[in-house]
């Protein structure tokens, strides 16, 4: 007999393949009656997979649950202290992304400082006949403060440091054996830097931490990049200061009400904007969703898990 297994959101087809092979695969999502199939499959369904969060109702209406499979290194969507109180254990999809992530997030600086979009808009509208494009900024000698040097942050580091940019960092902890300068404030190390690059966890505990103040140290010669969630910078601020140029520039991957993007972003000219791309190459998706199955099948063959946060 398949193990039953709980899938929360449409997920790529090699995973969903994959999924049904192994398991008998209820679509939560497609449920017209989303309770009632909480409540039939209740007693039978210990794992779920998701690449969309979890929220404490659905963690709560399964009794038998002991593991969550979550799609993405970020798991800021899952109710993770309903995880805890009930004893679930949370897998998520690290370490394979580090790389997209960090050549996203370059792709992103060069298009801001370079002005790469309005670039090819001057070509493509025959505005190069008319004159040679204005100049621009550059990254090399920039000095560049990422907000959060873990696993992706440290690839970023690396990156900016072949592009020759001067590297500093801010956590809630120093990391001495990283070559890099800490800033235990990050308003300091804001008001010290070029670009601002976010790449921390989203969740209660940094919302907002990307405050009106520490754009402002930024200044207006500065550059925002946030690749990490829009939950941690303060998005009405950030647009009112990119508006009136107290903020120099900004490079967003990730937005607040995503895919919601604030209309204000659209007319301005000192932006970048993606639509959280970070990760977004086949490759690198078709290993994240590997491991989704793989910890959902460590977990019912009683091996340890790959990737396990709880
Ligand atoms: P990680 O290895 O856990 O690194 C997180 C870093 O953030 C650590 O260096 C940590 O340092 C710092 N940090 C954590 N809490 C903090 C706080 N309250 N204040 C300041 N710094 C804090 O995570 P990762 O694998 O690099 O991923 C980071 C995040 O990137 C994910 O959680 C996800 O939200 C986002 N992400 C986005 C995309 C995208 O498509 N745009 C793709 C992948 C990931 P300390 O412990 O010293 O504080
Ligand atoms: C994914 C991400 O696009 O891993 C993360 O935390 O933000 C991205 O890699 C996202 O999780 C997919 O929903």
């Amino acid at each position: 007999m398949k193990p039953e297994i709980l899938q929360i959101s449409p997920m790529m087809p090699h995973v969903e393949a994959a999924l049904e092979a192994a398991c008998t695969v209820h679509r939560y999502w497609k449920a017209e009656d989303k309770a009632a199939l909480l409540a039939e499959i209740g007693p039978r369904v210990r794992a779920i997979a998701t690449g969309k969060g979890c929220t404490r109702e659905v963690i709560e209406a399964l009794p038998k649950l002991e593991l969550i499979s979550s799609f993405g290194v970020g798991y800021d969507a899952v109710d993770v202290a309903a995880c805890k109180d009930h004893g679930v254990h949370l897998t998520n999809t690290p370490d394979v992304l580090n790389d997209a992530v960090a050549e996203t997030t370059m792709a992103l600086m060069l298009a801001l400082c370079r002005r790469i979009p309005q670039a090819d808009a001057y070509v493509r509208s025959g505005r190069w006949l008319g004159g040679n494009y204005p100049l621009t900024a550059e990254l090399t000698g920039a000095r560049v403060g990422i907000l959060g040097l873990g696993r992706i942050g440290k690839e970023i580091a690396r990156r900016c440091q072949v592009f020759k940019m001067r590297v500093a960092y801010h956590g809630r902890h120093e990391q001495p054996y990283e070559p890099y300068e800490y800033y235990a404030d990050l308003s300091q190390m804001a008001r010290d830097v070029d670009w601002l690059v976010v790449i921390a966890p989203g969740g209660p505990e940094t919302q907002g931490i990307v405050s009106r103040a520490v754009m402002e140290a930024l200044g207006p010669e500065g550059s925002l990049v946030n690749v990490a969630r829009g939950s941690l910078v303060d998005e009405p601020a950030m647009v009112e200061l990119l508006q009136s140029g107290a903020l120099g520039a900004a490079a967003l991957d990730v937005f607040a009400d995503e895919p919601r993007v604030p209309e204000a972003l659209i007319g301005l000219d000192n932006v970048v904007l993606s639509p959280h791309q970070g990760s977004a190459t086949r490759k690198t998706r078709k290993a994240m969703g590997d491991l989704v199955v793989d910890n959902i099948a460590a977990f019912y063959a009683g091996t340890p898990l790959l990737s396990a946060v709880l």
